[in-house]
This record gives C-alpha cells, sequence and structure tokens, in this order.
C-alpha cells in the first residue's frame, strides 16, 4: 500500500475507541490530511460518503484494500528495554534481581560499542514496525551516543518512538562497569539527551520524543530521583520507570525509603501526568489512588510478569479504579515483540488471576473473583489505552487523530486467520484476529500516513 498522506482510504476499520466496546465499520472512508491526520471517516449511511467517495475517484486519491483484508490502529507498546532485543527469548530462568547483574547489565554495558548499538537498534525498529508497533517506549542504556542512535533511527525509520537514556548511579546496586559516575552524570547526561531530541532536526512534528528515565529506584541515588524529578518538571517531557515490579523490588524500596514505590516516586517528583509506570504488580489501594490522583499510566506486562514479578497485575482493579493503563512487551523481560501477544497474554493472566491456578485449592476460595478483561478490553488496551496513558492523538480512528494503522490479512498463506465472513460477525472475526494474528499477518504499518513497513 502506498503513502496515504492527501488520499481517502476506503477499507473495513475495527477499533476500541472506548474501554470495552469495539466499532467496526466495513466501506469505511478515511480521509488523511497532508500532514497524516484523519481529517474525517465517514460511514456508507453517512450522507457525506457518496459524495466524498466521488470526489477522491474523480481526483485519483481513492485507495482501497482488498477483501478479508481489516484496518486496526497501529500498537502502542509502552514498555521496550531497546538494548535487550539481542536476549529475546532466553535467561529467563533467574529471578530479576540475579538476571540484571548476571544478564542484563553485561549486555547493556556493550552500547558504549556505538556501531553494536547502531546494528541492534535497526534490527529492533525494523522487527518492531513489522509487529505493527507504531509507537514505542523505549528505555535505552546509559550511554550518550548509542541512545541518540536510537532517536535517529526511529527518526528515519518513521516509528513514534519515545526514548530514555536510562539513569543508574547506585554503587550499591549498579557494577563498575555499567553504571552513571555519580548522580551529577545521570542528570547531565540525562539533561543531554533531552535537549539532543527536542532539537533533533527533522523532528518538528515530535515524532521522537524524550523521557526521563530513572531505571527502578534500587538503580538510582536519591540525589539523582530528586534530580529527575525537578527535569521532568522543568522540560515538562514525559517519565518511565519500573514500579513495585516483585517480592524483592517492593522489599527493598520499603526497606530503603520506609515508602511503597508509588510513594517514594511521588516524593522524588517523578509521579506525574505523563509518567509511565512499568509493571505495578503489588500497587496497594492507596497506591493506585495516587497513581490515579497524579494522571500516571501503567504500563501492563503480562509476559514479562511470568518470569520476573512473583504475581499478577490486579489490572481489573486498576481499571475500576480509574488508573490509566496500556500494555508493554517488556523486551526482553517478556520474550516476544508482538502486541498481540501482549493483548492475549493480558486476557489469560486475568484468566489465571479470576479462577486461580492451584487445583488443590477448593473453587470457590482459588481466585479472585471478576478479574478478567475481554478481548475487546486487551485490544483497547494495546491501541487507545496506551495513548491516553501517552496523552497522544494515536490509537482511533476519528477526526485529528494521526493515521498511525496496520492492515491486517487473513488469507496470508504462510498464516491463514480461518474468517469465514458468512458465517463469523464482525465481532468474531476481530476475537480471530486478536487471538490469532502474527507479523506474517501484517501486510503494511503506517505512521501518520506514511508506509514503514511493507511485505507484498
Ligand atoms: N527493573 C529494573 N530494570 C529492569 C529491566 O530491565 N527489566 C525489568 N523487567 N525490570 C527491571
Ligand atoms: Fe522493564
Amino acid at each position: 500500500m502506498q503513502d496515504l498522506k492527501g488520499m481517502t482510504l476506503q477499507t473495513t476499520l475495527m477499533h476500541a475507541p472506548r474501554s470495552g466496546s469495539v466499532e467496526i465499520i466495513e466501506d469505511a472512508l478515511i480521509a488523511i490530511d497532508s500532514d497524516g491526520s484523519i481529517s474525517s471517516v465517514l460511514k456508507p449511511d453517512d450522507p457525506a460518503y457518496d459524495e466524498a467517495h466521488t470526489a477522491a475517484q474523480s481526483a485519483n486519491t481513492l485507495a482501497t484494500t482488498a477483501p478479508r483484508q481489516y484496518l486496526l490502529p497501529g500498537f502502542v507498546d509502552l514498555h521496550i528495554h531497546a538494548p535487550q532485543w539481542p536476549q529475546l527469548g532466553k535467561a529467563l530462568d533467574v529471578p530479576l534481581e540475579v538476571w540484571l547483574q548476571q544478564h542484563t547489565f553485561p549486555l547493556e554495558a556493550r552500547y558504549a560499542d556505538a556501531d553494536f548499538a547502531r546494528q541492534v537498534y535497526q534490527e529492533l525498529v525494523t522487527s518492531l514496525l513489522a509487529h505493527g508497533t507504531t509507537s514505542a517506549v523505549y528505555f535505552a542504556t546509559i550511554h550518550q551516543p548509542a541512545t541518540r542512535i536510537l532517536a535517529d533511527i526511529c527518526l528515519q525509520q518513521g516509528q513514534r518512538g519515545f526514548i530514555g537514556k536510562v539513569a543508574m548511579d547506585n554503587e550499591d546496586q549498579c557494577p563498575d562497569f555499567y553504571r552513571d559516575a555519580n548522580a551529577e552524570a545521570a542528570l547531565e547526561g540525562t539533561r543531554a539527551f533531552v535537549d539532543y531530541v527536542l532539537s533533533m532536526p527533522g523532528n518538528s512534528s515530535a515524532l521522537v520524543r524524550p523521557v526521563i528515565t530513572p531505571r527502578f529506584i534500587p538503580s538510582c541515588s536519591d540525589t539523582a530521583l530528586a534530580g529527575l524529578g525537578a527535569l521532568a518538571a522543568e522540560y515538562d517531557c514525559h517519565i518511565q520507570t519500573h514500579c513495585s515490579e516483585s517480592d524483592w523490588e517492593q522489599a527493598y524500596v520499603l526497606d530503603r525509603t520506609g515508602r511503597t514505590d508509588a510513594q517514594a516516586l511521588d516524593g522524588f517528583g517523578l509521579l506525574g501526568r505523563h509518567t509511565v509506570l512499568a509493571h505495578s504488580n503489588f500497587l496497594s489501594d492507596d497506591d493506585m489512588d495516587l497513581v490515579r490522583s497524579r494522571g500516571s499510566g501503567v504500563a501492563h506486562c503480562p509476559l514479562s510478569n511470568v518470569y520476573f514479578s512473583n504475581a499478577v497485575f490486579p489490572l481489573r482493579r486498576a481499571l475500576e479504579k480509574s488508573v490509566r493503563v496500556g500494555l508493554g512487551t517488556d523486551i526482553s523481560g517478556g520474550p516476544s515483540a508482538s502486541m498481540f501477544e501482549s493483548c492475549r497474554h493480558a486476557i489469560s493472566a486475568s484468566r489465571n488471576l479470576e479462577e486461580g491456578v492451584d487445583p488443590t485449592r477448593p473453587g470457590k476460595l482459588r481466585g479472585t473473583p471478576d478479574s478478567r478483561i475481554s478481548f475487546r478490553e486487551a485490544f483497547h488496551l494495546a491501541t487507545a489505552g496506551g495513548a491516553d496513558v501517552l496523552d497522544i492523538l494515536v490509537g482511533r480512528f476519528a477526526k485529528g487523530y494521526q493515521f498511525d494503522a496496520i492492515l491486517v490479512d487473513a488469507d496470508r498463506p504462510a498464516a491463514p486467520i480461518a474468517v469465514d465472513e458468512a458465517w463469523d460477525s464482525q465481532d468474531d472475526i476481530l476475537q480471530k484476529i486478536i487471538n490469532g494474528a502474527t507479523r506474517a499477518n501484517i501486510t503494511t504499518t503506517w505512521v501518520a500516513g506514511r508506509p514503514v513497513h511493507q511485505q507484498n
């Protein structure tokens, strides 16, 4: 499919603008401005439809998709460790604190080599676009040149990238070979990277944005955490960190600060409207109230939680408390780059939480009632929900939103999805896509109307 800036696309669209419900429009007409934003979405019964259709046809600006192809919003992956791409799928049999020291810090230290970084980051961004991830929230490493390379690559390849130079200066928790020299270095490096992104040539639409990135409380000194909170206020930019991830992690924070992660982060000025808290499995009700009152959001990473978190995130409870939530892959804590898989794991984790997992316990005592989420809710979280956490106009097909989208083809020979249009409802078809699609089904990915991944 071609560049859709300035075009009108006639297609079957499927999106989940509100949590819990989906909207599916056959033969929708989506008009896209020259800047890649959506100027109108028309249904066939709309009075303006026929005229818009004829006008686009005669201006030669009408594009159409084939039967059994479906347009979905691009995915918003709220939590990715870019440097961990070479580790995807391995080293998952040790706890978080061992995994960090034995596997992850040694790997991340290799990004002192800019050539290595360039090679990995090119492949990562290309792969994520092929998986339909149009907005990606990245932890990079402590290194200035490598992190700038990631920003350059997102801009070149056309991915919406939210990128942070990782800050980690705590001598007790970070090895000599991979640590900011001190709090000042962590803060200076963060400021330098933020300034770099804000003045990148070709980034006037803020496709790439800087993120203040304390790795997590254990990795950072109090001085660094407070300084990063002040920087976030100064620049009014996004913040990302890990929060209440595992038994070890939350116990460490409680022991060091006397507070929960959420309380401590708030004390350092790190809980704001644009904060993304990865995991947050152990948030208490009070923590959730605090997170909601600050307008911060959670990146729920269900697959990663299986390996590192000792518990399932209480997603339903968070949603009921109006905490904003999206989904993340947590590459490489989660060994899959696919946000379709994140949806599936969010659904199955919620079902396990609801039903319980220990067959020796009586049914009534086994689980946490009313915890399940539907495929519609998972789809919402992976698209519009994530966009709302970031406060950006993507994830829905509506006037004023950016045209960030994927085209899902049910008929790829290597990956057929058994859609029966005569028998399946539209809702069934979407459910089959959420439960069954892979990157092989994504024929085109667009960001702001520009095709950024294509397979014939
Ligand atoms: N906590 C601190 N660093 C990390 C990381 O790289 N991955 C995960 N899952 N948790 C962390
Ligand atoms: Fe993580």
